[in-house]
């Protein structure tokens, strides 16, 4: 349950994510609505995943095996990248500010901010799931292929019937 909860939330963030990398196609008006949304499910990753971060954070200065820490050094990369997003990006904000009445004064250098942490984020993403493909691997053949392997067993005694005639 905790896998196909975890793999969904993953896929969802993937899908959003590229979504707002192109700002150009779905309009800004979406892109700031869907990214903000986006927290709410953003939330939702980091606490499913805190125990593991706190297990690694207790064992980061013994010795770990090379690639969780690596993952690790990972995580914390990426929520700094998001977070340096969604800063950067309520910063230059033209549509959900004003919405909800907030109006700064002048973008400065937050665009140039915005777009090279969106740049350097995606770079860290593509080597989150990259560490973690052997569980993307898993998870997908436990909700895609499992099913079906399943069924074709509970349908095998008739299978065997048939063999036998
Ligand atoms: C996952 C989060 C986000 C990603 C990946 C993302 C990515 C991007 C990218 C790649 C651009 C184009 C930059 C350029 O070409 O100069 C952009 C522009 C922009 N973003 Fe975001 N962004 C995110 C969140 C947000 C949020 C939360 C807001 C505000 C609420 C926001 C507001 C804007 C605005 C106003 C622009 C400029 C659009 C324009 O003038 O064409 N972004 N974003």
């Amino acid at each position: 349950m905790k896998i196909k909860l975890n793999f969904w939330i993953d896929v969802a963030i993937l899908c959003i994510f590229l979504v707002a990398m192109e700002p150009g196609a779905s309009g800004v008006f979406i892109h700031e609505w869907l990214t903000t949304s986006a927290v709410a499910i953003l939330i939702v990753h980091f606490v499913l995943h805190w125990e593991w971060f706190m297990t690694l954070t207790a064992r980061f200065f013994v010795k770990l095996w090379h690639s969780s820490r690596l993952n690790y050094l990972l995580s914390i990369a990426l929520f700094l990248g998001f977070a340096t997003l969604m800063v950067s990006g309520f910063a230059i904000s033209e549509k959900v500010l004003p919405t909800l009445g907030v109006e700064l004064a002048g973008r400065g250098a937050w665009k140039r901010i915005h777009d090279l942490s969106a740049n350097l984020t995606l770079l860290i993403i593509a080597l989150h799931i990259g560490l973690r493909w052997e569980w993307v691997w898993a998870a997908f053949k436990k909700i895609f292929v499992a099913p079906f392997v399943k069924e074709r067993k509970a349908d095998s005694p008739v299978l065997i019937e048939e063999d036998g005639l």
